[in-house]
This record gives C-alpha cells, sequence and structure tokens, in this order.
C-alpha cells in the first residue's frame, strides 16, 4: 500500500508540525545510553528532530530519513550545520560537510541502506496509520542489524475518541514488532497532547518508551 505523504508536506509547509519539541525528547537522554549502540543510528521520520545533534554529540553516525525537503532544510539552518546535496540511487541526500550525518529526503519505504547499529523512533511509528505499521516495522527492521540497539517512543490512549496522527499503539503491537524490545518507562503525557485530544475529552494518553540494548 502506497503512503500518502501530501498532508505531512502540507504541514510543513503551514508550519503546523505541533509533535516538534524544541530542545529535543527527555527519554532520549535518559534511556539511551543503557542501550550500548553501536555508531551507526537510523532516525527513520526525523522531521527537524533536535535529538539528531544530541546523538551527533554522542560520537553517533547519524542517518535521517524524512519526506519533506523543508523540513531538511530548515533542520540545516536552525542548526547552523553546513550541508551538500547529492542525487544518489534515486534519493536526494543532504550530507553534512563536517559531521558523519545524512537526510535523505526521500518516502522511507524507498530508502534501501542497510546494516544500521540502533534505531531511535519517536514518533515515527506512532505517526502511521495501522494499516501501514506492519510494513514500516518490517521494512525498518530489514535495515538494521539483527542484534540492533533499539529505543521506540509509542503513545496509547482511545482511538475511538480521536484520530491520529499520532496513532494509537498499543504494548502488544510493539513487542510483536520488535521481539526482545522491553518496556523501561510510561507516564500520562495528556498535557502534552494537542487540543484535539483535549476537545474530545480524552484523559489519558500512555507516553511509553521501549528499549532493546544491543
Ligand atoms: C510526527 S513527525 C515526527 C518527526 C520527528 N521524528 C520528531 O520527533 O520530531 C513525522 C515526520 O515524518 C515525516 N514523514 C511522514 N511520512 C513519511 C514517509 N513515508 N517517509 C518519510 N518521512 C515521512 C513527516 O514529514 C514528519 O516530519
Amino acid at each position: 500500500m502506497q503512503m500518502d505523504v501530501r498532508p505531512w508536506l502540507e504541514r510543513w509547509q503551514q508550519n503546523n508540525i505541533g509533535w516538534h519539541e524544541p530542545g529535543g525528547n527527555r527519554n532520549l537522554r535518559e534511556h539511551w545510553h543503557a542501550l550500548r549502540a553501536g555508531r551507526r543510528v537510523l532516525v527513520p521520520l526525523c522531521g527537524k528532530s533536535e535529538d539528531i545533534c544530541w546523538l551527533l554529540a554522542q560520537d553517533h553516525d547519524v542517518t535521517g530519513v524524512e519526506v519533506s525537503a523543508l523540513a531538511i532544510e530548515i533542520f540545516f539552518r536552525e542548526q547552523s550545520i553546513d550541508y551538500l546535496v547529492s542525487e544518489e540511487q534515486g534519493l536526494t541526500r543532504y550530507r553534512a560537510t563536517e559531521l558523519p550525518l545524512s537526510i535523505y529526503c526521500c518516502d522511507y519505504f524507498d530508502f534501501h541502506e542497510q546494516g544500521f547499529d540502533a534505531l531511535y523512533d519517536r514518533a515515527a511509528l506512532v505517526a502511521l496509520p495501522p494499516e501501514i505499521r506492519e510494513r514500516y516495522a518490517s521494512h525498518t527492521a530489514g535495515l538494521l542489524k539483527a542484534d540492533a540497539a533499539l529505543l521506540v517512543i509509542t503513545l496509547a490512549y482511545d482511538q475511538a475518541r480521536v484520530q491520529g496522527p499520532p496513532f494509537s499503539v498499543l504494548p502488544e503491537e510493539v513487542t510483536a514488532y520488535w521481539p526482545g524490545i522491553e518496556l523501561v518507562a510510561s507516564c500520562n503525557d495528556i498535557r502534552n497532547c494537542s487540543d484535539k485530544f483535549h476537545e474530545a475529552g480524552v484523559t489519558e494518553a500512555i507516553e511509553s518508551v521501549w528499549c532493546r540494548p544491543a
């Protein structure tokens, strides 16, 4: 099934990016080191996440994949990182000139580089509707080494009351996609959810942090 990415491109054009966390994600900082992740980290659906800079500062090689060229250009501009753009195997690659960072501008399902040591998924799995998520998980597994470290952050809430994205992803779905992954933290994050959650009367949205060490 092909994904319609136009709504995402429009959101970037309208600067309607309520998911973006200025300063990055606290869970990454708290749980990453316990994973003993190898050097090469994959960040699917990366947006303009400042977590990329944090991972670079931990000495990782970072590869992001993002469908919006605008998002990628904003990221490099805001972070004052110089870059070059090239076309490689049909994909547009933005490569930092002085840091081990590349962001590919494409539909994630067209990205096929393999051998990553670790996955950082914040607001990627939960950005996808149910009919795409299984494909996302198996595509991602094919890009990672078998013993790759994983850090995946999910949100679970009453999907009958409010539509995604972000979509509700239940624990059994996460453990089915990622054998050996374990819940390391969870909390009710409703206060950080967008207006549509509050307008629908949702009072509980459980943010969960899932990890699998290398
Ligand atoms: C909810 S945002 C999360 C961004 C980032 N992970 C963060 O934590 O800030 C999802 C991002 O995925 C991008 N995206 C959506 N579908 C995509 C696809 N099929 N391929 C690549 N990027 C996609 C969107 O443009 C958007 O920037």
